[in-house]
């Protein structure tokens, strides 16, 4: 009844780092790639959950826009757009809000952890969960390729869509499933414990993929391992070393053992499998980066992709909200 429809969101907030790329980037090319209908969305209204500099923002629109594109997301295969230039998005997120009730969301993990010690919660960050069930609602989306600490939002719309059908008595969506959960999280650099985030005050602790060659290089070359030389993959006792394993595996394709049992053989240590992983990381990224910067010389151009992803994401959401209002009396 429901025809396969994946959203795929990031925040533009800069540039995509590797763990991005992994867990998110690569994974959206290929089923985009494989014939998928996706729509990745630029999540600027989220990007604002707390207030940002301007500017700057302005800036890391453009620059993970471009990143998306340089790295295969293809606009005349998938729809990309920004979350802040439909109103569909905030218009269908009050009418979904009507169904949810403050202490469900008060127990989502994600917001329970980032309010924790806060006197004043923003309020922005309370309806952040209730806009992203909006997102996924609003293009009936079937799939939803999101991290293993996401599936408590997730978890909500699913009941939304319970509680809509429930006192509407209407099925206007899909359940939308999870995909890729099971993913290694790429990890800080720096502090091996967190996964690599764009929101980390330490940039030391990303690479972001765009990243210059000496960046990169200085980035790999400081990040945490331990007191142990011998390549060995043991996530829970070696993070550090591991985590550079599973970057090394991601990029490669090859398993992790493999990756250990080669670099056994030849006898690496800890800074000599840095300078192989540095290699394969530049070399990856390289034609990406040539493009990237390609694409940054013409903003029109980047403006003029977001504006066409809009209007096709805009006819999909024209519909579903007509309905959502036609069923509400609205
Ligand atoms: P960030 O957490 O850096 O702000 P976003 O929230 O914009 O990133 O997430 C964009 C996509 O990247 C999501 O699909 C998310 O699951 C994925 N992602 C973010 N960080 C990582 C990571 N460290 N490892 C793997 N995937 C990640
Ligand atoms: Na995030």
């Amino acid at each position: 009844m429901f025809s396969r429809r994946i959203l795929a969101g990031i925040q533009p907030s800069n540039v995509p780092h590797l763990g991005n790329y992994l867990g998110a980037i690569k994974r959206w090319v290929e089923l985009q790639n494989s014939g998928e209908h996706l729509i990745v969305m630029l999540a600027d209204l989220h990007a604002v959950t707390l207030p940002r500099d301007p500017k700057i923002l302005r800036q890391t629109i453009l620059e993970t826009t471009s990143s998306l594109l340089a790295c295969g997301i293809n606009p005349d295969k998938s729809i990309i757009y920004r979350q802040s230039q439909l109103p569909h998005h905030t218009t269908l997120a009050w009418l979904m809000g009507t169904l949810a009730t403050v202490q469900q969301i008060s127990h989502i993990p994600t917001y329970k952890s980032k309010v924790k010690d806060e006197e004043s919660i923003p309020l922005g960050l309370f309806m952040y969960p209730i806009l992203q069930s909006a997102d996924i609602l609003l293009f009936k989306s079937t799939h939803i390729p999101v991290g293993e600490d996401q599936l408590p939002h997730l978890h909500l719309c699913t009941t939304l869509i319970e509680k809509f059908y429930h006192i509407y008595k209407k099925e206007l969506f899909p359940m939308p499933k999870p995909m890729f959960t099971e993913t290694n999280r790429i990890r800080s650099l720096r502090h091996p414990e967190n996964k690599m985030s764009k929101s980390d005050a330490d940039p030391r602790g990303r690479i972001d993929i765009m990243d210059t060659e000496d960046l990169i290089r200085d980035r790999v070359m400081k990040a945490v391992t331990d007191f142990e030389s011998r390549i060995t993959y043991d996530p829970e006792n070696r993070p550090g070393v591991s985590n550079l394993i599973d970057i090394f595996s991601g990029l490669t394709g090859e398993m992790q053992e493999d990756i250990v049992e080669r670099a056994q053989l030849e006898g690496l240590n800890t800074k000599e499998f840095k300078e192989k992983l540095i290699k394969i990381i530049i070399e990856h990224f390289k034609p990406f980066r040539i493009k990237y910067l390609e694409l940054m010389n013409d903003h029109s151009y980047i403006y003029d992709v977001l504006q066409q992803g809009q209007a096709k994401a805009a006819v999909i959401a024209d519909q579903t909200l007509n309905e959502v209002k036609q069923t509400m009396g609205l």
